[in-house]
């Protein structure tokens, strides 16, 4: 009996459900040539369901989602709705009540792709970011005072315990385990000015390393100068493993040093639940409809949701695809200017896999 998997389909808003169509269109090309099922079952959860229905995400979402394999989502943000209110009720929302407490981010970069980064190659760009997913400043711990007048007082918080901590320590660990190149995990952190969150981070992760991972070397690095390293010498990078605020602004970086927002993919991993898989730019209003918009991050993404479903060799083989697409076919990665529509680059890719 060929494996079957169910997958919940979050197309979103703006360019969230072209790209997603795309991503389907690659995934069912890639169960059909390694005999495994998938059926797709769609949400419409995003900003025009908010504008209609005044509910932002229905409260038995994240139950009915828990019955399926994986989520596959498009991007959420709509321009007529107040920034916070659909990023907070619904990715964010969904990505604490499933508890995906891995923000996985690859940063490589694929033949043929233009990279900001003068004299690098795909050979020097290729590492995974680690990125925590469900405390520090994004927990919502935080407050007014006196809001409104001129001695306001604004509190936000960041908070980790060492649950949160040790259990993405250990994930992250086995990822350069597994990996098996450098075998190498950094720590980004600040541990000289947040000498309370990251001095938690930097003891765990020298005691579980010591403990458990003595095959896997360690090295640390303030936040301010991982950026600085990920422009200078990205090669020196295999596994970076930090807190949920450093991982949201790092991998932006890493990103365009990929190429962009056009290829960039992540998942929200729970690898006791059920996990979502989403490119990491943004809606793209002003791109909607067009069939301009780059569907590789969302491609990418479904690579990784078949990964992490353990179907390894058909999410190589999408790798493969897209590595060939961005070196012989795509004039460059940014929307409207790839040589081909939206359409077509995901017929590239699937007829490929
Ligand atoms: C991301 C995004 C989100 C985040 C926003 C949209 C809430 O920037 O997935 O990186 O900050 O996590
Ligand atoms: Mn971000």
């Amino acid at each position: 009996m060929p494996k079957s998997y169910h997958i919940a389909v979050i197309g979103g808003d703006g360019t969230g459900p072209e790209v997603v169509r795309e991503g389907l269109k690659v995934l069912k090309a890639a169960a059909a040539k390694h005999t495994f099922k998938l059926s797709f079952t769609e949400f419409d959860f995003g900003g025009a369901r908010y504008l209609r229905t005044g509910e932002v995400l229905p409260d038995s979402a994240a139950d009915e989602l828990r019955q399926f394999n994986a989520i596959f989502l498009g991007a959420i943000g709509h321009p007529d709705v107040k920034p916070g209110i659909l990023e907070k009720g619904i990715l964010l929302r969904l990505r604490f009540e499933l508890d995906q407490y891995i923000n996985l981010r690859p940063v490589k970069l694929f033949p043929g792709v233009e990279t900001p980064l003068r004299n690098k190659g795909p050979a020097d760009i290729d590492y995974v970011v680690v990125r925590e997913n469900t405390g520090d400043l994004y927990t919502g711990v935080g407050g007014f005072s006196m809001k409104g007048t001129p001695h306001e007082v604004a509190i936000q918080t960041s908070v980790y315990n060492r649950f949160q901590v040790d259990r993405c320590l250990r994930y992250a660990f086995e990822l350069a385990r597994r990996r098996n190149q450098k075998k190498t995990l950094a720590l980004c952190g600040k541990t000289n000015v947040l000498t309370y969150v990251y001095d938690l981070w930097e003891r765990a992760f020298h005691a579980i390393g010591a403990a458990d991972f003595a095959d896997v070397k360690r090295e640390y690095y303030h936040v301010d100068a991982t950026c600085m390293w990920m422009v200078k010498n990205p090669e020196w990078f295999d596994v970076i493993v930090t807190g949920n605020m450093f991982g949201d602004i790092i991998t932006d970086l890493g990103a365009i040093t990929q190429g962009g927002m056009g290829i960039a993919a992540g998942g929200n991993i729970n690898p006791e639940g059920v996990s979502m898989f989403e490119p990491i730019g943004g809606s793209a209003p002003k791109y909607t409809g067009q069939n301009v918009i780059n569907p590789l991050a969302a491609v990418c993404a479904g690579g990784m949701m078949l990964d992490t479903l353990g179907e390894t060799q058909a999410a190589a083989a999408i790798e493969r695809a897209v590595m060939d697409v961005t070196a012989n076919k795509l004039k460059s990665l940014a929307a409207g200017k790839m040589g081909y529509s939206t359409t077509q680059v995901g017929d590239l890719v699937a007829e490929r896999v």
